[in-house]
C-alpha cells in the first residue's frame, strides 16, 4: 500500500446472502490523504455498501479495509468510536434530528463524544457562522431549504474535526444551483482543513466539478479507475459511457 494512502480497500468481498451475488466483488481502492476521491455507479451497483465498509458500519465478507493502516474489522468499541470520530458522514436525505434545531443538530456529536458544554457552544458558534447558518441557530430542519439542510448537515459532520468526509449521494436530492454551492463548499473545506473527501454518487457532473480521481463501480466490480480527466477523455468501459451517456442527456 502506499505510504499516503489514508483508506485502502484489499481484495474486498461484501456478499449480504449466501443465495444472492456479492454487493462487492473483488475491490481494490486505495485513497490517498488530502484528495477527493469519487466513487460513481448506477443504482445497486454498490457505492453505499462501500461507504458503509470505511467507517465500520458494515463487515467484508473478505478481503481488508485499512484506515491509516488499521485494519477496522479489529477494533474494539473504544477503536470504533475513534475511528468514527475521525470520519465524518453527509447523505442525500439529510440525516438531520427533525425535532430539535439547527443548533442542536450541529452540537449533537459533540454531546455524544462528552465535549464540555462551553466548548460545545463555542464550537457550534463558530460552525453557524462558517456555513452561514447563524441566522437559522433556533429553526427546524422543516423550515429550511434543501440547501441550508445540507449545510447543517456538513456542519454536523464536520463538527468533531474529522479528517476524513464520506459523502452518500450528498447533492442527489438538491436542484443543480444548489448543488454547485455544497460542491463549492466541500472543495474548500478539502482546501482549508486538508480534509479528504470520498464522494459518492450516480451523477458525472458531480464527479467533474470537484474530484481529483474517480473509481466506476458497476454490479460490485470497480471496471475504471484513474484521473477524472482521463476517465472523461478515454472512457473504456460501457458503465462508464453509459454513465457519460445520462449526463450529455441532462446537458440538453
Ligand atoms: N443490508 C443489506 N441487506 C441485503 N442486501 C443489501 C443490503 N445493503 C445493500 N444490499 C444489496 O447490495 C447491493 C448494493 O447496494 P448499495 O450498496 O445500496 O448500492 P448503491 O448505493 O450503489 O445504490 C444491492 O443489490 C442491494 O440490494
Ligand atoms: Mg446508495
Amino acid at each position: 500500500m502506499s505510504d499516503q494512502a489514508v483508506i485502502q480497500l484489499t481484495d474486498v468481498r461484501k456478499r449480504f446472502a449466501a443465495n444472492s451475488g456479492p454487493a462487492l466483488d473483488r475491490v481494490d481502492l486505495s485513497v490517498a490523504r488530502g484528495e477527493i476521491f469519487g466513487v460513481i455507479g448506477q443504482s445497486g451497483a454498490g457505492k453505499s455498501t462501500l461507504v458503509r465498509l470505511i467507517n465500520a458500519l458494515e463487515r467484508p465478507s473478505s478481503g481488508r479495509v485499512e484506515v491509516d493502516g488499521i485494519d477496522v474489522s479489529t477494533l474494539d468499541a473504544a477503536g470504533l468510536r475513534q475511528l468514527r470520530r475521525r470520519i465524518g458522514m453527509i447523505f442525500q436525505n439529510f440525516g438531520l434530528l427533525s425535532s430539535r434545531t439547527v443548533t442542536q443538530n450541529v452540537a449533537f456529536p459533540l454531546k455524544l463524544a462528552g465535549d464540555p458544554r462551553a466548548a460545545i457552544d463555542a464550537r457550534v458558534d463558530e460552525l453557524l457562522l462558517r456555513f452561514g447558518l447563524s441566522d437559522h441557530a433556533h429553526k427546524y430542519p422543516a423550515q429550511l431549504s434543501g440547501g441550508q439542510k445540507q449545510r447543517v448537515g456538513i456542519a454536523r459532520a464536520v463538527a468533531t474535526q474529522p479528517d476524513i468526509l464520506l459523502c452518500d449521494e450528498a447533492t442527489s436530492a438538491l436542484d443543480p444551483q444548489t448543488t454547485r454551492s455544497v460542491l463549492t463548499l466541500l472543495k474548500e473545506l478539502n482546501r482549508e482543513l486538508g480534509l479528504t473527501v470520498v464522494l459518492i454518487t450516480h451523477e458525472m457532473e458531480v464527479v467533474r466539478a470537484i474530484c481529483d480521481r474517480v473509481a466506476v463501480l458497476d454490479h460490485g466490480v470497480v471496471v475504471e479507475t484513474g484521473p477524472v480527466a482521463d476517465i472523461f477523455d478515454r472512457a473504456a468501459h460501457p458503465a462508464t459511457q453509459r454513465l457519460l451517456g445520462a449526463m450529455a442527456e441532462h446537458a440538453v
